[in-house]
């Protein structure tokens, strides 16, 4: 059997140790070099091609503004928090979760964690200090290979942020987030629906076509009544 090839994660591994890396890999290092936005993020000092979708979102809705409180999740490696960052002008404050370690972005505080661990949860609300204006969110799940797990993980990346949203969005702020269309997105769009007051879809330019994902605006968040009454009799008590 020595030399015989198997497939993993996009190489040919050859029984012996030698490593190859495989057409479809070879084919998207190709694809990704020639792509317009990756080689204009390269050029106008964008971390990621992703900054590009931020941009039209924020060239169409104008969802961010000087001196804002913004909690970006899925930050890494960055392009999204830059975005922001020029838009809240230096008395904004955003806050940067990924659990991939990311380099500073000026006026913003990064935090290296999962948002699933309530630790890092802590340690987002002890920097927020109180409510945020806008909540992004373009967390994407590593991929199984395997759509149903995928799209049940991308789901629940989704309704932590609505989580999130719920608990620490000021009144009228908003939600941005990266949702996979499939199971569950229309489950989510009831939830989002009984929170906000408007819902926008959008798919950017820069988000390929072949991608399911799209981007879902919430606006006017409502809060709960019930967690006014609590943040109320909390505030009376300190
Ligand atoms: C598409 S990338 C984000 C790109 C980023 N918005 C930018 O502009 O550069 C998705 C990110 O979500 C992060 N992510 C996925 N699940 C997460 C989780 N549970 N907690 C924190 N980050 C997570 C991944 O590590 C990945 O860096």
């Amino acid at each position: 059997m020595e030399g015989e090839s198997v497939r993993s994660r996009g190489h040919r591994v050859k029984r012996g140790g030698v490593v190859a890396r495989s057409k479809s890999s070879g084919r998207w290092l190709r694809e990704h070099f020639q792509d317009p936005y990756v080689q204009r993020a390269a050029k106008e000092g964008y971390r990621s091609r992703a900054s590009y979708k931020l941009l039209e979102i924020q060239e169409k809705d104008r969802i961010l503004h000087r001196g804002m409180r913004v909690l970006d999740l899925g930050a890494a490696p960055g392009g999204w928090t830059q975005v922001a960052a020029a838009c809240l002008g230096p008395q904004g404050r955003i806050v940067a979760v990924d659990r991939l370690p990311m380099d500073p972005v000026a006026s913003a505080t990064v935090i290296c964690g999962d948002i699933n661990d309530p630790g890092v949860i802590a340690q987002c609300q002890e920097t927020l200090g109180g409510g945020v204006d806008l909540i992004l969110s373009d967390m994407a799940p590593n991929m199984s290979g395997i759509a149903s797990v995928d799209q049940a993980r991308a789901m629940a990346l989704c309704e932590l942020a609505l989580d999130l949203a719920q608990d620490w969005l000021l009144p009228g702020g908003a939600l941005l987030m990266k949702v996979f269309m499939g199971a569950g997105a229309e489950d989510l769009r009831r939830q989002i629906k009984n929170s906000f007051k408007k819902i926008v879809v959008r798919k950017p330019e820069a988000s390929r076509a072949r991608s399911t994902e799209q981007y879902w605006l919430a606006m006017e968040f409502k809060p709960d009544p019930l967690r006014e009454e609590e943040l109320d009799s909390s505030s009376a008590a300190d």
